[in-house]
């Protein structure tokens, strides 16, 4: 149940919107009433498209801080504010831009593939990003025989691989979700729940992967729930994604799956989950926190992000 303060904040969102022109970007890992009060909720590929072409004075971006700086790239004229600056990213972390430079320079003559889940320096290093929703398709729209470097994360990176069969050289990084699935915990789950069928992020570890019944971005298993005929699904990613999934199935069963060290039976971003309404009060009613980039590095990140969208486009993603 609500709170009367949460309710308070929630209506005092709703007139600071109106009057300071502001839209609500919201991942759909946020709980469940931060992607209530979103004028969008989405992945991380929608969340670029919408951030890209809307008319609002401001973006408040209820998730992480790579997905606001995406946001701001693309929109620099926006103001683009955070609710909690420290809402990072385990996976971006993993990446840092002068290792990051070394690595370029040790495997050199390769396409730089950037994950959006990076810093902008690290986009700025890139020649293409991509998100889980369209990065097989990225890498299939590249010359059979051209050279791939990838980043940062190792798990998508083989999802990509053993799609394409392209040559690919993986930076060694992972989510600090989706690498603590327990292979265990889903088959027993899976033995008690024989009709439930196992989805699962590519950002999972290769032995998730292997006994999945779906993979995909968190929009494409959205899709699967709804287009799929099964009743209950085993659903290994971020808990948040469940609640779209309850709202448009709502006669269907979502078990999530748990990582390896459980104490709640489910897996949070703990990233993610700095933000809150409270939070997101305090960030439309003081426009900060803001996000800010030096323009040459807002410039550099841009072509990378931009080189996404257009072939996105031209495929219909
Ligand atoms: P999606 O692009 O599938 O929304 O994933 C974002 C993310 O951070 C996964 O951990
Ligand atoms: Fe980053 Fe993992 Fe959180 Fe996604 S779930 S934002 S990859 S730490």
């Amino acid at each position: 149940m609500k709170t009367q303060s949460t309710e308070n904040y929630i209506e005092e969102i709703g007139r600071m919107k109106a009057e300071k022109n502001a839209i609500i970007l919201a991942h759909y890992y946020q709980t469940d009433d931060i992607q209530d009060i979103a004028d969008f909720v989405g992945d991380s590929l929608a969340l670029s498209q919408k951030a890209a072409s809307n008319n609002a004075d401001i973006i408040l971006f209820a998730g992480v801080k790579f997905m606001a700086e995406t946001a701001k790239i693309l929109a620099p004229e926006k103001k683009v504010i955070l609710p909690d600056l420290n809402a990072g990213c385990s996976l971006a972390d993993s990446c840092k831009p002068k290792d990051f430079e070394k690595f370029i320079k040790e495997n050199p003559g390769r396409t730089v593939i950037s994950y959006v889940n990076t810093s902008a320096e690290i986009k700025a290093l890139s020649d293409i990003i991509c998100t889980s929703s369209n990065a097989v398709q990225i890498v299939e729209s590249l010359p059979a025989n051209e050279k791939i470097l990838f980043a940062p994360d190792r798990n998508l990176g083989n999802y990509i691989l053993n799609k394409t069969g392209r040559d690919m050289i993986i930076w060694n990084g992972t989510c600090h979700v989706h690498e603590e699935f327990s292979l265990e915990a889903i088959l027993k789950l899976k033995g008690e729940n024989p009709s439930a069928k196992i989805i699962v992020h590519p950002e999972c570890e290769l032995p998730v992967r292997m006994i999945a019944d779906f993979i995909g971005s968190t929009s494409a298993l959205l899709q699967f729930t709804k287009n799929d005929s099964s009743t209950s699904y085993i659903i290994a990613t971020e808990g948040g994604i469940i609640h779209q999934m309850k709202k448009i199935n709502p006669d269907k069963i979502f078990i999530p799956a748990p990582p390896r060290d459980s104490t709640c039976g489910c897996s949070e971003c703990s990233f993610m989950k700095l933000v809150t309404i409270e939070k997101v009060y305090n960030c439309l009613k003081n426009e900060k926190p803001e996000i800010l980039l030096e323009k040459d590095l807002l410039i550099k990140a841009r072509k990378p992000i931009k080189r996404m969208m257009e072939i996105s486009e031209k495929l219909g993603l």
